[in-house]
C-alpha cells in the first residue's frame, strides 16, 4: 500500500519544489512526515533492510573503482552500524544556476572520458606502451566474454546475472558490465573499438534495463530507498556507473534518452542537502550529480553535485558536513587538523574510507578545477585547499614507501585482496589527479609525494594501473627537473587518532603503534570481517623494514598468531568474539614528540618530511576481556625503541599464562639466523627454547632485541620457530578456504599464570646489526630510571654526547631527576648543542587534563632564559604551567643556557 501512495505524493511535492521556492519547507516537511509513518510501519523490515545495505556498502567501498569492471556478488553478513541516521530522499532546493555556455559541458564530457577511458584524443596514450597494451588486451577478452553473456529476457540483461532483485548487487553488476563494454567500445585497439554491433547492444541493454528494472516508478526501488534497503547498490553504485556510461555513449543516446535516465538518476539520488551524507558518501553522491548534469546539459544538476561537496542549499547542521572543512576534535568523522582522519565514528580510517573521499574529490577537482576547465562551473569554495593539503597533513604520516599503514586501514587488514601497498598505490592515483586540478607550488608539492611513493611501492605502481591513469602518471614520472619529496624521518604525531610513528633517518624501517582509548576503537570488527582483532589495537607494534616490505602483505593476517600479537600483553585464553565499535576502557592514550634536538615537532603538514627525533608514546591497557591489564610506555629514538611495561596483570579463568609477545615475525625465507646472547642458531620449524638468562637476540634482516630486566630474577623468554596455517576465511568469514602456510620467529616474554604485577623492558633496534646489537646490550645510550605504575622513564644521550634527553609518561603526580610534575602527563625534557639549548614537551594522554604544572629546577640551578613557547605555557620561575591542553596535543617551552653543560 505505502509506494503505491507515495508516489503522487512524491512528485507533486517535487513539482512544488520546482515551481515555487516558498512551498520548499513544508514540502520537506511533509515528505519526512511521511517517511517518519512509514518508517514507523516498516520497522522490522527496515533492519533487515539495513543489515543488507551495509552488506552491500561495505563490499563495494573498496573496491569501487579499480574493480568497477569485475564486480562480485556480496558475501558477507554485516551489522548495521549507524542506527542513528536518517537517509531521507527526496528532491533537494535547486541551486541557482551560474551562466553557461554548451562548449563547457563539451569540454567537461572530454575531460571525463579521459579519466574513465583515457585521454586518447591528445596522443597521450602510446598504444605501444607494453603496460597499455596488457590493460587494452584484458579489456578487450573481458569484452568478448560480456558479449557472450549479453540475452536480454524478462528479468535480464545477461545470462549470468539476474533476476534483477533491488535487494542484491544484480542491477548494479549489470551496469557495470554495460559500463566495461562502453569503455571497450571506446578504446582504440579493442576489437569491440567503434563496432556499431557493440554499440546497439549497450544501449539496447541500458534500454532494457531501465524498462524492466531501475527506473524511479518501481515500486521496489522506491521502497528500498525509503527503508534504506541495499541503499548503496541503489543510491550510489548504479546511479554513478550509469552516469559515466552516458559520457562515453553521449552522442549515440540522443537527446531523450539522456533526458529520461539522467532524471531516473536526479530522482533516485535524492535530496543530498541531509545531515546524515557524510564523508565517502558524499563524495560519491556529489560525484554522480556532476557527471550526471555533464551529459544531461544541465547546468543545475551539475551545481546541485558542486554544492553537495560543500554541503550547501541546508541548515547549518548539514553545512557541518562539508568535505572542505576540518572537524573539531570529538566530533568523529572527518578530517582533522592535526593530521587525524576518522571514520566509523571511532577509528583512524586514512588507508580505507580516506581514500574513497580523496579518490572521488581529486577526480571532481582534476575535473573542474584544472588550468583547461571551463570558468562556468569551477568549485569556488574557498576552503577546497583542504584537500590539496589531505594529501601531505592527513596521508604522509601514515605512508611508508608508498605503503598505507595497517592500522589506519580498519577491517580491511583481514581482506585478502586488499594489502597496505594496494592502497599506496590508490593514493598515488589520486595524489596524481590531484596534481593536475591545481597548478604552482601545489602542484608541484603533490608530484614530489608521487614520485616518491611510486619509487619506493614494493610493487610496480605502472603494471597495476588503470589504463587512463598510466599516461597520467607517467606524465608526472617523465618530468626529471620535478623534485622528489624526502622521505619522512623521524617521529610523526596525529594525536586524535592516535597514531605515533618513527621513521628511520635513512627510511630504511618504520615503527609504528595501535593504540585504543575509550575515544579510538580497538580495531574495527563488522559482522564477518576482522574477527580475531582483539588485541590489534592494544598496543600493537608494527615494524615496517625495507628487507621485506611486504611482511603485512604476505598472506600476514590469515596466518599470525592473534593471541602474540606483537607488541601487546595478554594472557592465553581466547577471549570472546570482538563486538563492533570495541572501545578501550581507559582514557589514557596519546604521547609527544620531543620538539627539541633540532629536529621537527611531529607535525607532518610542512615539514618537509623532518619529524621529531624523539618521541614517548604511553597507553594503559585494559584488554576487552578485561583479564589482563599493563601499563604501556614506548620510547623511540633514531635506532632503538624501548618499550617499558609494568603492573602487568592477568586474571584468566582457567588460570593461563600471561605473555608479553616482544615479535611474532612472519618470515620472508626458509632460512633465518637467530643469534641469543652471541650464539648461533638457525632454527628449523617447531624449535623452541626458553630462557631467563638471555640479554640479547638478534634476528637476520630484522632487529636486534635487547632483554632490559636481565639479571636477577629476570623472566623468562621464549623463542620459537613456528610452523602456522591459516585461511583467510578465518578472519574474514567472506574470504577464501584455502589454507596458507608461513613461519614466524616468536620472541615472548612469560610473566607466568595470572600475575599480579609484573614488568618487562625491552629494547629493539630496527636492522641493527649483530655487533651493534651486542654493543648497546652491554653498553646503551639509554639507561631505565623508572619502571613503575607511578612512573616509566628513560634517559637518553645523542649527538656522541652533545644532548641528552628525559622521556617519561607520568601516570601520576611525581618527581625525577629535577623534574616535578603536579599532573599525569606525557614529557620530554633535555639538551642539545652541549647545553646552549633546552627544551621541555608535554601532552595530556587523556584528553581530560588541561592544565600541567611541572618545576624544572634546572632553570633555576643553570639561570636557563626562555626562548620561546607554544601559546598558554607560562613560566614563573621554575614553575611551567602548560594551559590548554587539548585532544592529546603537545605544547613546548624552548629556554637556553650557557652551554657546556653535560648533564640535566
Ligand atoms: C520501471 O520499472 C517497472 C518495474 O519493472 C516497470 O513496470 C515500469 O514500466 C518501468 N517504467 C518505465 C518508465 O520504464
Ligand atoms: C555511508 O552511509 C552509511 C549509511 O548512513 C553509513 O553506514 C556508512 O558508514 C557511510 N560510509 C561512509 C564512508 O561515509
Ligand atoms: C623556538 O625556539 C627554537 C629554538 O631556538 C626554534 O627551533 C623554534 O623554531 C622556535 N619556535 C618559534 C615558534 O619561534
Amino acid at each position: 500500500m505505502a509506494p503505491t501512495v507515495m508516489a503522487p505524493v512524491f512528485s507533486a511535492v517535487q513539482s512544488f519544489i520546482f515551481n515555487r521556492r516558498l512551498f520548499i519547507s513544508s514540502a520537506i516537511v511533509l515528505v519526512i512526515a511521511i517517511f517518519i509513518v512509514m518508517f514507523g510501519k516498516l520497522g522490522a523490515m527496515r533492519d533487515r533492510a539495513q543489515d543488507l545495505s551495509e552488506q552491500v556498502h561495505k563490499h563495494l567501498h573498496l573496491h569501487d573503482r579499480h574493480d568497477q569492471h569485475q564486480q562480485q556478488p556480496p558475501h558477507q553478513q554485516v551489522l548495521n552500524d549507524d542506527p542513528g541516521s536518517q537517509y531521507a530522499p527526496g528532491p533537494a532546493p535547486p541551486v541557482p544556476a551560474r551562466p553557461c555556455s554548451p562548449e563547457a559541458f563539451a569540454i567537461l564530457r572530454r575531460k571525463w572520458m579521459a579519466q574513465v577511458v583515457g585521454d586518447f584524443d591528445s596522443g597521450a596514450i602510446d598504444l605501444s606502451d607494453p603496460n597499455v597494451q596488457a590493460k587494452v588486451k584484458t579489456m578487450s577478452e573481458g569484452g568478448e566474454g560480456i558479449l557472450r553473456d549479453f540475452e536480454p529476457g524478462p528479468d535480464r540483461v545477461f545470462r549470468s546475472i539476474g533476476p534483477l532483485c533491488a535487494a542484491d548487487m544484480s542491477f548494479h553488476r549489470t551496469y557495470g558490465k554495460l559500463l566495461q563494454l562502453a569503455i571497450a567500445w571506446a578504446t582504440p585497439g579493442t576489437p569491440q573499438y567503434q563496432n556499431q554491433e557493440v554499440l546497439q547492444k549497450t544501449i539496447a541493454g541500458l534500454d532494457h534495463i531501465h524498462k524492466i528494472f531501475f527506473n524511479s516508478s518501481n515500486k521496489d526501488i522506491r521502497e528500498g530507498i525509503k527503508c534504506r534497503n541495499n541503499w548503496w547498490a541503489i543510491q550510489i553504485g548504479a546511479p554513478k556507473t550509469l552516469a559515466d556510461i552516458c559520457v562515453i555513449l553521449y552522442d549515440h543516446l540522443g537527446p531523450e534518452r539522456r533526458r529520461r535516465w539522467g532524471e531516473t538518476i536526479v530522482d533516485i539520488v535524492g535530496n543530498t542537502a541531509i545531515p546524515s551524507l557524510k564523508g565517502g558518501n558524499r563524495s560519491w553522491m556529489a560525484r554522480t550529480l556532476i557527471i550526471t548534469g555533464i551529459f544531461m546539459d544541465d547546468a543545475n544538476v551539475l551545481n546541485r553535485g558542486i554544492a553537495t561537496i560543500s554541503a550547501q542549499g541546508g541548515s547549518a547542521e548539514v553545512a557541518k558536513n562539508s568535505l572542505f572543512r576540518y572537524v573539531e576534535a570529538g566530533d568523529g568523522e572527518g578530517l582533522y587538523k592535526d593530521g587525524s582522519l576518522i571514520s566509523h565514528d571511532v577509528y583512524p580510517y586514512a588507508g580505507g574510507y580516506g581514500l574513497v573521499m580523496l579518490d572521488s574529490l581529486s577526480c571532481m577537482l582534476a575535473l573542474l578545477n584544472a588550468p583547461d576547465s571551463p570558468e562556468e562551473f569551477r568549485i569556488k569554495d574557498p576552503n577546497a585547499n583542504v584537500i590539496y593539503e589531505m594529501v601531505e597533513r592527513n596521508f604522509l604520516p601514515v605512508v611508508w614507501q608508498g605503503i598505507i599503514f595497517e592500522h589506519v586501514r580498519g577491517r580491511e587488514v583481514s581482506r585478502r585482496d586488499g594489502p597496505g601497498w594496494k592502497n599506496g598505490h590508490r593514493l598515488i592515483h589520486a595524489a596524481t589527479l590531484l596534481s593536475k586540478g591545481c597548478c604552482g607550488q601545489m602542484s608541484n608539492d603533490l608530484e614530489s609525494f608521487v614520485r616518491l611513493w611510486h619509487n619506493s611501492s614494493p610493487m610496480p605502481t605502472l603494471e597495476n594501473s588503470m589504463l587512463p591513469q598510466i599516461p597520467l602518471l607517467k606524465s608526472v614520472l617523465r618530468n626529471r627537473n620535478g623534485p622528489m619529496a624526502t622521505p619522512p624521518r623521524g617521529a610523526f604525531a596525529a594525536p586524535v587518532q592516535e597514531h605515533f610513528a618513527y621513521h628511520a633517518p635513512d627510511s630504511r624501517w618504520c615503527f609504528t603503534l595501535s593504540l585504543s582509548s575509550t575515544r579510538i576503537g580497538r580495531a574495527e570488527t563488522i559482522g564477518v570481517e576482522n574477527v580475531r582483532s582483539w588485541y590489534q589495537g592494544d598496543g600493537m607494534t608494527y615494524l615496517y623494514t625495507h628487507t621485506h616490505k611486504t611482511h603485512y602483505a604476505d598472506d600476514y593476517w590469515s596466518t599470525m598468531d592473534p593471541l602474540h600479537v606483537p607488541g601487546t600483553t595478554n594472557h592465553q585464553t581466547e577471549p570472546p568474539p570482538p563486538q563492533y565499535k570495541n572501545m578501550g576502557y581507559r582514557d589514557w592514550s596519546g604521547g609527544a614528540c620531543w620538539a627539541g634536538g633540532g629536529g621537527g615537532n611531529g607535525v607532518a603538514f610542512r615539514s618537509g618530511g623532518v619529524g621529531a627525533r624523539f618521541a614517548a608514546v604511553s597507553m594503559d591497557h585494559y584488554a576487552s576481556d578485561k583479564r589482563s591489564a599493563a601499563k604501556k610506555s614506548w620510547f623511540m629514538m633514531e635506532n632503538a625503541i624501548v618499550a617499558l611495561g609494568a603492573g602487568c596483570t592477568g586474571n584468566a579463568d582457567p588460570p593461563s599464562n600471561l605473555h608479553t609477545t616482544v615479535e611474532s615475525r612472519n618470515l620472508d625465507c626458509a632460512d633465518r639466523l637467530l643469534v641469543i646472547n652471541g650464539e648461533e642458531y638457525r632454527p628449523e620449524a617447531g624449535w623452541e627454547k626458553a630462557s631467563n638468562r638471555v640479554y640479547w637476540a638478534w634476528l637476520e634482516n630484522t632487529a636486534g632485541y635487547i632483554f632490559l630486566d636481565a639479571g636477577r630474577n629476570a623472566l623468562h623468554k621464549l623463542f620459537s620457530r613456528q610452523q602456522r596455517w591459516g585461511k583467510w576465511s578465518d578472519v574474514n568469514k567472506g574470504e577464501q578456504k584455502g589454507r596458507c602456510h608461513r613461519e614466524y620467529l616468536n620472541i615472548i616474554i612469560d610473566h607466568g599464570v595470572n600475575p599480579k604485577t609484573s614488568s618487562y623492558a625491552y629494547a629493539i633496534l630496527p636492522l641493527a646489526d649483530v655487533e651493534t646489537t651486542r654493543r648497546l646490550s652491554e653498553n646503551p645510550m639509554w639507561t631505565v630510571l623508572q619502571n613503575t605504575v607511578e612512573l616509566q622513564a628513560i634517559r637518553n644521550r645523542f649527538d656522541n654526547g652533545n644532548g641528552d634527553v628525559l622521556m617519561a609518561t607520568f601516570w601520576a603526580p611525581g618527581e625525577i631527576d629535577g623534574i616535578r610534575v603536579e599532573q599525569p602527563c606525557q614529557l620530554l625534557w633535555g639538551w642539545w648543542s652541549a647545553g646552549a639549548s633546552w627544551c621541555l614537551t608535554v601532552s595530556d594522554p587523556t584528553h581530560k587534563v588541561q592544565t600541567v604544572v611541572v618545576s624544572v629546577a634546572a632553570i633555576a640551578q643553570r639561570g636557563l632564559r626562555v626562548v620561546n613557547a607554544s601559546e598558554g605555557v607560562v613560566v614563573n620561575g621554575d614553575r611551567v604551567t602548560f594551559n590548554g591542553l587539548r585532544a592529546g596535543g603537545a605544547k613546548s617551552i624552548f629556554l637556553t643556557g650557557q652551554g657546556g653543560h653535560d648533564e640535566l
